[in-house]
């Protein structure tokens, strides 16, 4: 039987146990808008069609996903909520508390997602002992992508330090190539900053300054390096980066016109749609002076409370489905990120999902996994927006790092 076959049964199964009458319909609000990313939504919405659901597409583009939760308040406040929405850590407990959202513990227990999800994902799917989101993956966001051929040209091996990819950048430079393929969006400013963190201070300082938000970290003389960093990377993006796309920055890396870029692995999702293969066409590495540790993202869907009874079916059979080991097993393949279950076998994932799921069990294991403050899984949404701000004004050279990290302190302060 095949996986799309045994899927569609589990589906159609719940589907008619709960007495399905009418047609079903989820409408999804989410952020995946690019190549890769569509690529993935179409096998979930395919897998719910075979089971009798029809899927009404919400896209709202923007990593982080800032701009889908403004959209979805928006929707709340009109009364209207979505019946399911892609969610990162901080939201969902933020919604939760305010009983915006479907128990999901039947099925839970059902299913016995406890024993498989990892902990890290629990504290964030859960709330006050209740599910109330199905995680779908695990992302992390300190990865270098690079595209082999340019490494070969230019004479590079895999960067080892923080000087050796600076080095590198400089070589690409210097041959008149983007030395590193950035989007100039806060979001992939912060994206990039988790890295920094991380690279500079280590797992206690990203602990301190991220979650945290010790003012002492936050105003240290490692926020200025980390800064500093900021700086660095900043001489090697191109003239055209402000405003760009992060899968446009993917496509200069595809396209040979860049040789490195620091993006979560959503990434991977692109190159793969561009039939290139991990290990040949591209490589993915952490970045450098991040290795053994893990910031992570998991994306979620959280069902929004709705009266209506065949709208909860479907929305407790897309749940059903998107924790099913089949589907996270497709899925991830697709969307470059790695399954949220820990009874998931590696193999028939590419060298950097193989790398991706046992970095993240090693890192669970010794204490380098982390949220990702960029990606909503290390601070509340108001600090991580703050955060953003005072990034992205450094970035564009508004503040020197000094001064950002003393306006890190202030911002973060007032947004508690
Ligand atoms: C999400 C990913 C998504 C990326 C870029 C992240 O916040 O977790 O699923 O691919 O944003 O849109």
């Amino acid at each position: 039987m095949t996986m799309m076959r045994k899927l569609h049964l589990s589906v159609g199964v719940l589907a008619l146990s709960s007495g399905m009458a009418t047609a079903q319909e989820v409408e999804v609000l989410h952020w995946w808008t690019s190549g890769g990313e569509a690529a993935a939504v179409g096998t979930l919405r395919d897998t719910l069609a075979e089971g009798g659901i029809t899927w009404q597409d919400m896209p709202v583009a923007g990593g982080g996903g800032s701009d889908a939760m403004t959209v979805l308040r928006a929707r709340v406040t009109a009364g209207n909520p979505p019946t399911a929405v892609q969610m990162l850590g901080f939201s969902i407990q933020d919604w939760a508390a305010e009983g915006a959202l479907a128990n999901l513990d039947d099925l839970a227990a059902e299913q016995g997602w406890g024993d498989v999800v990892p902990e890290a994902l629990q504290a964030f799917s859960t709330y006050d002992g209740s599910w109330v989101a199905a995680p779908v993956n695990v992302h992390s966001t300190n990865w270098v992508w690079a595209n082999t051929a340019v490494m070969a040209d230019l004479g590079l091996e895999q960067p080892e330090s923080w000087d050796d990819f600076v080095a590198a950048m400089q070589a690409a430079q210097d041959a008149g190539l983007t030395a590193l393929a950035h989007g100039g969006q806060a979001w992939q400013d912060a994206t990039m900053f988790d890295s920094m963190v991380m690279g500079v201070g280590g797992p206690e300082f990203y602990q301190a300054s991220m979650v945290d938000l010790d003012p002492d970290a936050l105003g240290s003389d490692t926020m200025v390096e980390v800064f500093q960093r900021m700086e660095t990377l900043r001489g090697f993006v191109d003239d055209n980066f402000s405003g760009r796309d992060w899968n446009l920055a993917t496509a200069m890396v595809i396209n040979g016109d860049a040789l490195f870029q620091i993006m979560g692995d959503w990434a991977k999702g692109e190159f793969v749609a561009a039939g290139m293969t991990a290990g040949e066409e591209f490589t993915c590495f952490r970045v450098p002076g991040t290795e053994g540790t893990v910031t992570f993202n998991s994306d979620q869907f959280a069902m929004f409370n709705v009266s209506d009874a065949s709208a909860q079916e479907a929305q407790m059979a897309m749940a059903s489905a998107v924790l099913s080991p089949e589907f996270q097993v497709t899925f991830n393949l697709v969307k470059g990120s790695v399954p949220a279950r820990t009874d998931i076998d590696s193999s028939d994932f590419d060298m950097c999902g193989q790398m991706g799921m046992a970095q993240l069990a090693e890192a669970a294991e010794a204490g380098g996994l982390f949220g990702s403050m960029a990606h909503g899984h290390a601070n509340t949404p108001s600090v991580q927006n703050a955060m953003y701000d005072v990034i992205t004004a450094h970035f564009n050279g508004e503040f020197d790092a000094e001064t950002a990290a003393a306006e890190m302190v202030t911002a973060v302060e007032l947004a508690q």
